[in-house]
């Protein structure tokens, strides 16, 4: 943290992952880190009048670096949950999202919603909603992967029969690097809303959100959700 009272643009850290499409992830052309998250925060950032200095990590470090202050903004397709709430202040929601299951096209028939999960493998992402809800509410054998992009790969090579996460990295994922063979099947499991991470009492959640707010009305956000997701 380096609020100055003379005037000068502070510098704020974020924390953000690189293995999240379409949030943060590495352009494979240019070899920078872009997404939704990494414009949104820019545009804050701008709008709010302060500077960033993004570190990338994986995700779980984030959710438990924010606590500690080590970090002044987290932003990571980051989900509000009670639980989270304990030790994180978030933002106002910035994403609607949700759950989503996904299996080997040819096996929609096997495994048609979450109802056939029980005893079989379904793959996620540690330390995410999914693997929550696929504790809480299914008999299905858990593989908890580091990052969800070897979750996906499991279930393409017929490791696992299906993968849960969050819909809008599911679809982007398969769409691009699935190739078209990773398919989602059934409803939506439990509507999600994102939230930027801050630790417990920062100043900075009200500028931020006074930030976002000021985005949405001059249709800024708009603009920056479009380019990622389609109008
Ligand atoms: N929304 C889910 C959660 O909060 C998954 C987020 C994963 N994000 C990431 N950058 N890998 O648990």
């Amino acid at each position: 943290e380096s609020a100055t009272e003379d005037g000068e643009r502070p510098t704020y850290s974020v924390a953000t992952d690189n293995n999240y499409v379409p949030f943060e992830f590495i352009d494979q052309e240019t070899d920078e880190l872009v997404g939704f998250d990494i414009d949104l925060i820019n545009a804050i950032a701008e709008e709010a009048g302060f500077d960033i200095e993004i570190e990338q990590m994986e995700f779980s470090g984030i959710v438990s670096a924010i606590p500690s202050g080590r970090f002044d903004i987290g932003i990571a397709g980051m989900t509000i949950t009670e639980e989270r709430k304990e030790n994180i202040d978030f933002s106002q929601p910035y994403y609607d999202a949700g759950l989503i299951l996904a299996v080997l096209e040819g096996s929609e028939e096997e495994i048609s919603s979450i109802d056939d999960v029980d005893g079989k493998t379904v793959a996620t992402r540690v330390g995410s909603t999914s693997e929550a809800y696929l504790e809480e509410n299914t008999d299905a054998n858990i593989e908890a992967f580091p990052e969800i992009t070897e979750a996906y790969q499991s279930v393409l090579t017929g490791r696992a029969d299906a993968v849960l996460y969050d819909k809008p990295n599911v679809e982007y994922y398969a769409e691009t690097e699935g190739g078209g063979e990773l398919v989602t099947v059934g409803d939506l499991l439990q509507g999600e809303q994102y939230g930027i991470a801050f630790p417990k009492g920062s100043e900075l959640r009200d500028e931020v959100d006074e930030a976002m707010d000021n985005l949405k009305e001059s249709g800024e956000f708009d603009e920056i959700y479009n380019k990622w997701f389609g109008g």
